[in-house]
């Protein structure tokens, strides 16, 4: 077989490596730790599990959805005015069958072959795998240490800038677990609109921000509708990431194309989801203050446990990661991540996988028990790794 070009862009060995890996070790009888893949461990609400278990029992549900209902249009406005005051019109609001999917969909309205997109670095996967299958170049926008991993506008080159097409932006971020203040997307666009380039802000941990501050959104920086979008999903912050229910919202041109290709490729979102999105969006804040307080807490045994033995790791400012440099004594993420899986069980991702400038580090998702965590410490403390 002779498969497209664009299938090299989708190779994954390394998450291949590690389950092979990781399933010799679970053979051989070590408890395994696992800390690679961000699915939370966290139980759905309860009021989204029992709404799932009365829909996917009626008949009149199993139709094409085809496009969204008025009363998931109405709590996803109705969310972003209560907790970002983000006021939305109708028809600046499309669901997506989660974001990674939004990704790929939004590439096609915008990229044509050629067209440079600037997706920062070290970065979730799909901000360069979505515009590639597009057929799009792209530009790498380092997130250093220094900068406290935030985009620097200065730094990217005038004639890509003109270029551009379309800038991918995540805060909190992972893996980094970085968070934006507001001046920094005051200054995001700006820039998008002296070089005219769509922003797409992809705002998936917008409830996992720690140490009592909150998560905000790109729209509600004047402007900022003028040139892009926001994607937010549910997987994280209800805790549902199987059922594939995202959102887009924001420019009304572009939600426009949005719904138009997935009139084409998806047919909207299966009606008991679209229920479940309505009963999270509108349910208790109590159970996102859980999710929120259980990541803190873990990022902080993690961090603290770490730091007490002497690998040196700063706690995270959001999302449900810890970014952490490989201990001195390493020279490669991936050689750290393999010795420390032989030597203790436990497993994350090294950060070269998320690109350039995630080398010489390593992500670790705080998918675990508070137990659990600190017998993966104890198991580094008895290895020689650090
Ligand atoms: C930055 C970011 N965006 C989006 C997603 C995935 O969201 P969804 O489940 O809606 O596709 C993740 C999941 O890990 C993520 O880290």
């Amino acid at each position: 077989m002779i498969f497209s070009k664009k299938m090299e862009n989708l190779t994954s060995a390394i998450f291949t490596e590690l389950s092979i890996k990781k399933a010799k070790l679970i053979s051989e009888g070590i408890d395994v730790i696992d800390f690679s893949i961000g699915t939370p461990d966290i139980p759905p609400a309860p009021n989204v599990i029992e709404l799932l278990k009365n829909e996917v029992g009626k008949i009149e549900n199993y139709k094409y959805a085809i496009t969204d209902t008025n009363e998931l249009i109405n709590a996803v406005i109705d969310w972003y005015k209560v907790r970002y005051d983000v006021k939305l019109e109708n028809n600046e609001v499309v669901s997506l069958l989660g974001s990674q999917s939004g990704f790929e969909q939004l590439s096609m309205t915008l990229i044509d072959a050629g067209d440079v997109v600037l997706t920062p670095d070290p970065s979730y996967p799909i901000f360069t795998v979505g515009p590639l299958l597009a057929g799009a170049e792209i530009h790498r926008m380092p997130l250093l240490k220094e900068n406290d991993y935030l985009i620097d506008f200065d730094a990217i080159d005038e004639n890509i800038a003109k270029k551009a097409k379309l800038m991918v932006v995540s805060y909190p971020n992972n893996p980094t677990c970085a968070t934006a203040p507001r001046d920094f997307y005051i200054k995001l666009v700006v820039f998008a609109k002296k070089y005219n380039i769509s922003v797409l802000h992809d705002n998936a941990y917008s409830e996992l921000v720690f140490d009592g501050s909150i998560g905000g959104s790109f729209l509600s920086i004047p402007g900022a509708k003028d040139i892009g979008i926001e994607f937010n999903s549910l997987s994280k912050t209800f805790s549902i990431p199987g059922c594939r229910i995202a959102f887009a919202v924001g420019n009304s041109e572009i939600i426009s194309q949005l719904k138009t290709i997935k009139s084409h490729v998806d047919y909207g979102m299966f009606l008991p989801f679209q229920k479940a999105a309505v009963a999270a969006l509108y349910g208790s804040n109590d159970y996102v203050k859980v999710v929120k307080n259980t990541y803190q807490r873990r990022g902080t045994v993690l961090t603290d446990g770490l730091n007490k033995i002497g690998w040196h790791i700063d706690k995270p400012k959001g999302s449900m990661f810890v970014w952490a440099a490989i201990p001195p004594k390493y020279k490669s993420d991936l050689e750290f991540t393999f010795d420390l899986m032989d030597k203790t069980g436990v497993i994350v991702v090294p950060g070269s996988s998320f690109g350039e400038h995630g080398k010489g580090f390593v992500r670790i998702a705080l998918v675990e028990n508070e137990e659990r965590i600190l017998k993966a410490v104890e198991s580094i403390k008895n290895s020689n790794i650090l």
